[in-house]
C-alpha cells in the first residue's frame, strides 16, 4: 500500500489525539441452538462430529476470488460427498446468469408497506437462488440504513427508519429462507457511504447503535437469519470483521445470533484476532497482505489451530454455525447442483475461472423465472408513491393526447444490460448500480407500455426521447392534453464512478437536466405530470409549488415491470398504496448531515454525533418543514381515522436475563500432527485456490497479539439483554394493544397505511418514533379496525448504564395517522411503575 505524505502528516496528528474504542469483548459467543435452530443444530453437530481438522478449515474459506462458479465458494468435503458451498449477489436477483428475474430494489419493496408483499418477494428471490443451485444468498440490506440520503447503496436497503426496515428486513428474510436459501443480511454495521468504506471509522454511542442501526439486524436475527456479513468499515476504530464489540457482543451474545458472521468480499484483515472477534467464513478466500498462505485463512487458520493460537472450540463453532444454517433452511433437502457460471455468459468455459482450468458445460441456463414478473408488476405499482394530484389530474382517463417526454421514459439503445454492473445512467432507471444488480430478462420502458395504453384508448401519442432538446420538449408539451416528464437519480457502490458521482451522489438534485425539462415541459402546459425514478429523495420543492404541474409521483426503481407498473398506477387499475420511505427535504442541508468526502487519511473519523436524529427524526427536532414527510402518499381516495384505544395489555414487568452459557463444546477429536495437515501427497491443486493445507509440519506461531479472555473455553454470563435469536424474549412482550377505525371516505376502493408513531417523552428522544403500520384494503364507505401490537422494545430506551432497555419515566403518547407529520388521532400511554 502507498501511503501519500499527507497521509502520514495526518496519521500522525490522529496518533496524539484521542481516538474513538469500545471495551473489547471476549471470548466470542459458541452457537448454542434455541427456538427454530434446535433441529438444525443437532444434525450439524453430527455432520460436524465426522470431520477433519482440514475440512472444517475448508467450510470456512473462500476457494479465491473467481475460482469457481459462483460469487463466493467454500472448500468442500468430498469424503462425505458434501459439495462447496455456493453464495452469490444480489438483492435484487441472481447476479451474473440469464433467465432469472428482476425484482424491485429494496427501497422500492419497503414503499409498499406491504408485509405480505415483502415476503413473497423474498420468497420468489429465494427460489430462484434455490433455482439455480446457490446456497446462499448475499442480501437483504440494512445497512446502510440511510443516515446520509446521498449514500450510494442506500436504494439497496428499506429505508432509514429502523422500525420499517426492520418488518421489511424479517418478512424478506422469512421468505427467502422457507424457498431453502440462507439469506445473508448485510452489511453489519454502519457502512453508511461508499467514500472511504474500506478504511473510515464510523464512531457512535451505544444507544444510538441499539435504537437505530442495530435494531433492524435484531429483526433480521429474530426472523432466524442463517447468515451475517459484517462490513467493510471501522467502528470505533476496528474493523467490522475483527470487531468483538459489534460480533462477539451485540450480535452473538444480545441478540443471541445462532448463525455465521461471512466477510464482505476483502474485508478481512487478520487471522486470529478475527477468529477470535467472531468472524466464522472468510470470502472470497485471498486477504490482501495475508502473508504465505495468501490468505488470513485456509493453511493459515489450519496452522493457528495446530499453535494452539485458535481452539479448537472456535474452529468447530464457526463449522456448527456455518451447518445449522445450511440444515435450518433444509439446504440438505433441497440442494441441486450449480447450474450457472458467474464469470461468461456463454454455455461452455473454465469452471475455475481463474486457474483457466476445467473447460465444461457451465451454464445450463435453468429458467428460475417462474410466473414472477406478475409479483414484480404488482409491486413495482403497489411501491408507486403519488407525491401530488390536483384536480383529479390523475387518474387519466381516455385523454385525448399525452405526451411522454425524457429520456428516463425510454429504452436504452444499447439495451437494457447495456452497461455492465448498470454503471450508466441511459434509458429509464430501473436499478442503481453496483454489486446489487442483475441482469434484466426484459425491461419495460414507460414509453412502450403508456404507447400500448394510448393505442387501447385511442389516445393520441408522442414521445419526446431525449433531454436537452428542450424546443423539441415544448413543442409536444404544449399540443397535450396532458404532458407526462421523466427524470431521474442515479448511485451506486463505490468501486466505480458515474458522472463524477462515487457510488455516493455529489448532489441531490435530478440527473441529466431534468429540473430544465420539466421547467421547459410545464412552462407550457398547466397539465404536466412529473415522474420520478430515483435512488432516494431529490430536490424537487419546486416542482411541488409549480402550478402547471397537477401530479408528481415517484417511481422509486421498479426494476423490469416498470412501464407496466406506472401505467398501472397513472390509469388508476392500481390505486396507490406506496408511502415515501424517507424524507424529501426542500435543500441538501436540510438532512444535518454530510458525505464525508475530502479527506488525507486512509482511516478517515465519522462521528455520528447526531446520535438517533436521521431523517425525520431530525427535521422534526430542528422543526424543518419537508418538501413530503416519511411516511407520506396520496390515493384516489380519502381515509379518516377515528376511535382511537389503548389498552394496558401487560403491565410490563421486565426480566433481565441472567445465568450463564454452558462451557464451549468440541466436536470430535482433531488430529494436532502438523503433517497431517500438510498437502496429501498425489493431490493435485488447482492452481490459485486457497486450501485448508499447510506449507510445512514445521508450523509457526501466530505474530498477531492474541486478546486476553479470548480461548477461554469456559461457561459466560449472558447479558441482561441477550437471549436466542433475538435477544431477551420479554423484550417482545405485549404491553399495549392499539386500535383504531379506518373509512373509505372517498368513491374509489383504496389501500390506506396507517401508521402507529409513539412518542417516548424524554428531552433526548425524537419527537416521535415508527412503531407500527398495516396495509387495510376498504371499499367506499367501508369502515376497518387497525390493530397494532406495541411491545416492551418499542416503549424502551436502550440504558448505556445498565446496558439493557428500560421504561423511562417520562410520559408516552401514542399518536396513529397518515405520515410521520399527520398524526390524526393521539392517547397517552400510562405505564405503572416498573
Ligand atoms: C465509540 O466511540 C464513541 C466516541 O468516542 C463513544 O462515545 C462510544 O461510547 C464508543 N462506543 C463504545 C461501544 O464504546
Ligand atoms: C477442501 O476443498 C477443496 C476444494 O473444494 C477440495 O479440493 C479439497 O479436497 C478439500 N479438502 C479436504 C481435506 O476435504
Ligand atoms: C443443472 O441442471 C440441469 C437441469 O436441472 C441438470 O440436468 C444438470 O445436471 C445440472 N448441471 C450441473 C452442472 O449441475
Ligand atoms: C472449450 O471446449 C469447447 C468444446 O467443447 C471449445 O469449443 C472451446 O473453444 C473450449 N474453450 C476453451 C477456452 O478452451
Ligand atoms: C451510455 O452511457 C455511457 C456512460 O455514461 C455513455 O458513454 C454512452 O454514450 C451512453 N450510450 C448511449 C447510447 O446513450
Ligand atoms: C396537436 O394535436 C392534435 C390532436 O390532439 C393533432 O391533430 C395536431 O396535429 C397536433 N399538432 C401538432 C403541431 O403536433
Ligand atoms: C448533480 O449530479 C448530477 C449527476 O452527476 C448532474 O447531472 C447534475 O448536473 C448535478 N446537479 C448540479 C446542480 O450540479
Ligand atoms: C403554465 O402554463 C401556461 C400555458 O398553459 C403558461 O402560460 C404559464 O406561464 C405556465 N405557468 C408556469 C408557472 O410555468
Ligand atoms: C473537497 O475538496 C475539493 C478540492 O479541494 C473542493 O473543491 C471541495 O469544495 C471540497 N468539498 C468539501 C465538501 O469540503
Ligand atoms: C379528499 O378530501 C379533500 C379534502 O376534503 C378533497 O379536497 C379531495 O377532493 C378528496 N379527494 C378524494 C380523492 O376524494
Ligand atoms: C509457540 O508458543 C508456545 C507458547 O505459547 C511455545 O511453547 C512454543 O515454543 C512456540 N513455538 C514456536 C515455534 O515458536
Ligand atoms: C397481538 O398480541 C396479542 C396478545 O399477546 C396476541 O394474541 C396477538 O396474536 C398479537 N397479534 C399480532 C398481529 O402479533
Amino acid at each position: 500500500m502507498r501511503i501519500s505524505l499527507a497521509a502520514l502528516i495526518s496519521l500522525a496528528a490522529l496518533g496524539s489525539a484521542q481516538k474513538a474504542t469500545f471495551e473489547p469483548s471476549f471470548p466470542s459467543p459458541w452457537g448454542t441452538g434455541g427456538p427454530g435452530w434446535d433441529e438444525a443444530y443437532e444434525k450439524a453437530r453430527e455432520f460436524v462430529s465426522k470431520l477433519t481438522l482440514l475440512e472444517k478449515v475448508n467450510l470456512t474459506t473462500g476457494t479465491g476470488n473467481q475460482a469457481d462458479l459462483c460469487t463466493g465458494n467454500t472448500g468442500s468435503v468430498p469424503r462425505l460427498n458434501f459439495r462447496h458451498l455456493c453464495l452469490q449477489d444480489g438483492p435484487v436477483g441472481v447476479r451474473y446468469t440469464d433467465k432469472n428475474s428482476v425484482f424491485p430494489a429494496g427501497i422500492s419493496a419497503a414503499a409498499t408497506w406491504s408485509r405480505s408483499l415483502l415476503q413473497k418477494r423474498g420468497e420468489a428471490i429465494g427460489q430462484e437462488f434455490s433455482g439455480k443451485g446457490i446456497d446462499v444468498h448475499l442480501g437483504p440490506v440494512v445497512g446502510p440504513l440511510g443516515r446520509d440520503p446521498a449514500g450510494g447503496r442506500n436504494f439497496e436497503a428499506f429505508g432509514p427508519d429502523p422500525y420499517l426496515a426492520g418488518v421489511a428486513v424479517a418478512e424478506t428474510i422469512i421468505g427467502q429462507q422457507n424457498a431453502g436459501v440462507i439469506a445473508s443480511v448485510k452489511h453489519y454495521i454502519l457502512n453508511e457511504q461508499e467514500h472511504f468504506r474500506s478504511g473510515i471509522s464510523t464512531n457512535i454511542d451505544d444507544r444510538t447503535m441499539h435504537e437505530v442501526y442495530l435494531w433492524p439486524f435484531a429483526d433480521a436475527v429474530r426472523a432466524g437469519v442463517g447468515s451475517v456479513m459484517c462490513s467493510y468499515n471501522q467502528i470505533n476504530n476496528t474493523y467490522g470483521c475483527e470487531n468483538s464489540y459489534v460480533l462477539n457482543k451485540l450480535l452473538k451474545n444480545e441478540l443471541g445470533f445462532q448463525g455465521f458472521v461471512v466477510t464482505d468480499w476483502g474485508a478481512h484483515h487478520s487471522g486470529v484476532v478475527s477468529a477470535l472477534a467472531g468472524l466464522d467464513m472468510s470470502m472470497p478466500g485471498e486477504g490482501l497482505g495475508a502473508g504465505k498462505y495468501g490468505s488470513y485463512w485456509g493453511g493459515a487458520l489450519t496452522e493457528a489451530v495446530l499453535s494452539g493460537a485458535v481452539p479448537q472450540w472456535r474452529l468447530d463453532d464457526m463449522a456448527i454455525r456455518i451447518m445449522a444454517a445450511f440444515y435450518k433452511v433444509g439446504r440438505d433437502k433441497k440442494q441441486v447442483d450449480i447450474n450457472y457460471s458467474s464469470w461468461t455468459y456463454e454455455t461452455t468455459g473454465y469452471r475455475y475461472w481463474a486457474a483457466k482450468q476445467g473447460n465444461t458445460t457451465v451454464n445450463y441456463h435453468v429458467d428460475v423465472q417462474a410466473d414472477h414478473g406478475e409479483l414484480i408488476r404488482e409491486i413495482g405499482a403497489k411501491a408507486t408513491v403519488l407525491l401530488k394530484n390536483v384536480g383529479k389530474a390523475l387518474p387519466l382517463v381516455k385523454p385525448e393526447s399525452i405526451a411522454v417526454i425524457g429520456e428516463d421514459a425510454q429504452d436504452n439503445p444499447d439495451g437494457p444490460n447495456g452497461c455492465v454492473d448498470r454503471i450508466c445512467n441511459n434509458g429509464t432507471l430501473a436499478m442503481g448500480w453496483g454489486s446489487a444488480t442483475a441482469e434484466y430478462p426484459y425491461l419495460i420502458s414507460p414509453a412502450t407500455a403508456l404507447e400500448k395504453q394510448a393505442e387501447a384508448d385511442g389516445t393520441v401519442f408522442t414521445n419526446v426521447k431525449g433531454n436537452f432538446d428542450l424546443d423539441a420538449a415544448k413543442a409536444a408539451a404544449s399540443n397535450a392534453s396532458v404532458a407526462i416528464v421523466f427524470a431521474n437519480a442515479n448511485s451506486g457502490e463505490g468501486y466505480t464512478t458515474l458522472d463524477g458521482n462515487f457510488g455516493d451522489r455529489n448532489n441531490l438534485t435530478l440527473w441529466k437536466g431534468g429540473d430544465e425539462l420539466i421547467e421547459a415541459v410545464s412552462s407550457v402546459n398547466p397539465n404536466t405530470v412529473v415522474v420520478i425514478h430515483s435512488v432516494g429523495p431529490v430536490l424537487i420543492d419546486h416542482i411541488k409549488t409549480n402550478p402547471n404541474v397537477t401530479a408528481i409521483v415517484w417511481a422509486g426503481l421498479p426494476a423490469q415491470e416498470s412501464g407496466n407498473s406506472l401505467t398501472d398506477v397513472l390509469y388508476g387499475k392500481v390505486n396507490p398504496q406506496g408511502r415515501t420511505p424517507f424524507t424529501w427535504g426542500k435543500g441538501a442541508k436540510d438532512w444535518g448531515v454530510t458525505t464525508l468526502i475530502n479527506s488525507t487519511s486512509f482511516e478517515p473519523q465519522q462521528d455520528f454525533a447526531e446520535g438517533p436524529f436521521i431523517d425525520y427524526r431530525y427535521f422534526d427536532r430542528e422543526e424543518i418543514e419537508p418538501s413530503f414527510e416519511f411516511g407520506f402518499g396520496l390515493s384516489y381516495t380519502n381515509f379518516t381515522y377515528s376511535n382511537l384505544s389503548a389498552v394496558l395489555h401487560d403491565p410490563g414487568v421486565y426480566k433481565p436475563a441472567y445465568g450463564t452459557t454452558p462451557p464451549a463444546p468440541t466436536y470430535g477429536e482433531l488430529d494436532l500432527d502438523p503433517k497431517n495437515a500438510v498437502t496429501p501427497e498425489g493431490f493435485s491443486k488447482i492452481p490459485k485456490f486457497i486450501y485448508p493445507y499447510i506449507n510445512s509440519a514445521n508450523i509457526s506461531n501466530t505474530t498477531e497479539v492474541i486478546p486476553p479472555g479470548g480461548r477461554n473455553a469456559s461457561a459466560q454470563p449472558i447479558l441482561p439483554a441477550g437471549g436466542p435469536s433475538g435477544g431477551n424474549p420479554d423484550l417482545y412482550k405485549v404491553l399495549y394493544i392499539i386500535s383504531a377505525d379506518i373509512t373509505n371516505s372517498g368513491d374509489v376502493a383504496g389501500t390506506e397505511i396507517p401508521q402507529l408513531y409513539i412518542s417516548h417523552g424524554g428531552p433526548a428522544d425524537p419527537k416521535v418514533v415508527l412503531r407500527g403500520f398495516d396495509e387495510i384494503l376498504l371499499e367506499p364507505g367501508e369502515t376497518k379496525t387497525v390493530v397494532f401490537n406495541v411491545t416492551y422494545r418499542d416503549l424502551s430506551n436502550w440504558n448505556s448504564e445498565v446496558e439493557d432497555w428500560r421504561l423511562t419515566g417520562y410520559p408516552k403518547t401514542a399518536y396513529v395517522g397518515a405520515s410521520s407529520r399527520d398524526l390524526r388521532l393521539q392517547k397517552p400511554l400510562p405505564l405503572p411503575r416498573a
